[in-house]
C-alpha cells in the first residue's frame, strides 16, 4: 500500500480574516493522497481549487486544520514541489533550454549534470529541436510542455497544476493530455491536478475530488476504476461523466443563485 504523501484534514482558509473583505475561501478540505497518485480537484469557481494548491506549494497558509507532506506540516515553498499555472510563466528571454534548467542553475546543479537532465527532460515532452527557441516562437501548448519540464527538472515529488491547459485549443489539449498520461506512468510523480473539464478530470485522475460551492468543503471523491487509455465512448466513463456532471451542477447553481 503507497504511504500517504500529502494529508488534509480539516483544512480551513480564511483570508483577510477579522477585515472588511474578509472571504471564507475553504471550509474543510479533508482529503489523504498516496504517493504516485494522480488526483484532480474540480468544482465550481472561486471555490478554492488554486487556494487549495497553492497551501500545498507552500505559497499560503491553512487558517485551520491540518495540512501535511510526508507527515510534516508544510511550512513554505520547496524544490520538492513543482508547479505549473494556466499561464506560460517561462523566462521570454531565455531559450527552451535554460528556461528548463533555471531550477538547477539556482540550485548550483553542476553544468554537464544540467545538461544531461535537460536534454532527458525535452526527450520526454517531446521537444527535441526546439532547445534552442525562445517562448514566443513556440506555440501554447509547446510552451506549457516546457513549463512542465521546468517543473519536472527538479525531480520534485509532487507536481501541482493549476488548470495548465485551460488556454489550449481542443486538439492540443488532447495531445496534451496523453503525454501528462505518459509522463505520469514514467515518473509516478504524486500530481494534484486542477481543471474546469470533467473529461479531462476522468481522463487523467485515479480520483476526482470534488469541491462544493462556498463555504467550501470536499464535497465527493470519485475513484476512477478504469485502465488507460480511458475513451470518453466508454460506458464506464459515460457513467463516471454523468455522476460527477450531476453532482458539480448542484454546487455551480449554489454559486450561480448567490450572485
Ligand atoms: N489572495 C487572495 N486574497 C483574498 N481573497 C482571495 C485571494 N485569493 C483567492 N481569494 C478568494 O478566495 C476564493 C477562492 O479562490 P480560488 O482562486 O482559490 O478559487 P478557484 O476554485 O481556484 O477559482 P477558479 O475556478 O475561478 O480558478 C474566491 O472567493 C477568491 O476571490
Ligand atoms: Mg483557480
Amino acid at each position: 500500500m503507497p504511504s500517504i504523501k500529502i494529508s488534509s484534514k480539516g483544512v480551513r482558509k480564511v483570508y483577510n480574516p477579522g477585515a472588511d473583505n474578509e472571504v471564507l475561501a475553504i471550509e474543510d478540505a479533508s482529503i489523504d493522497i498516496r504517493e504516485g497518485e494522480f488526483v484532480a480537484l474540480l468544482g465550481p469557481s472561486g471555490c478554492g481549487k488554486s487556494t487549495f494548491l497553492f497551501m500545498v506549494g507552500g505559497f499560503e497558509e491553512p487558517t485551520g486544520g491540518a495540512l501535511t507532506l510526508n507527515g510534516a506540516p508544510i511550512a513554505g515553498p520547496g524544490a520538492n514541489r513543482g508547479i505549473v499555472f494556466q499561464e506560460y510563466v517561462l523566462f521570454p528571454w531565455q531559450r527552451v533550454t535554460a528556461n528548463i534548467a533555471y531550477g538547477l542553475r539556482i540550485a548550483g546543479v553542476p553544468k554537464a549534470e544540467q545538461e544531461r537532465r535537460v536534454a532527458e527532460l525535452i526527450a520526454m515532452i517531446g521537444l527535441q529541436g526546439f532547445e534552442d527557441a525562445y517562448p514566443e516562437s513556440l506555440s501554447g501548448g509547446m510552451k506549457q510542455r516546457v513549463a512542465i519540464a521546468r517543473a519536472l527538472a527538479y525531480d520534485p515529488e509532487i507536481l501541482l497544476m493549476d488548470e495548465p491547459f485551460g488556454a489550449l485549443d481542443a486538439q492540443t489539449r488532447g495531445r496534451m493530455i496523453a503525454d501528462l498520461i505518459r509522463i505520469h506512468q514514467a515518473t509516478h510523480k504524486t500530481t494534484l491536478f486542477v481543471t474546469h473539464s470533467v473529461e479531462e478530470a476522468i481522463l487523467l485522475s485515479d480520483r476526482v475530488a470534488l469541491f462544493s460551492a462556498r463555504p467550501s468543503r470536499i464535497k465527493e471523491i470519485f475513484e476512477i476504476d478504469m485502465p488507460h487509455e480511458r475513451s470518453v465512448t466508454d460506458d464506464r466513463f459515460v457513467a463516471y461523466e454523468k455522476a460527477i456532471l450531476e453532482s458539480l451542477d448542484e454546487e455551480v447553481s449554489k454559486t450561480a443563485s448567490f450572485q
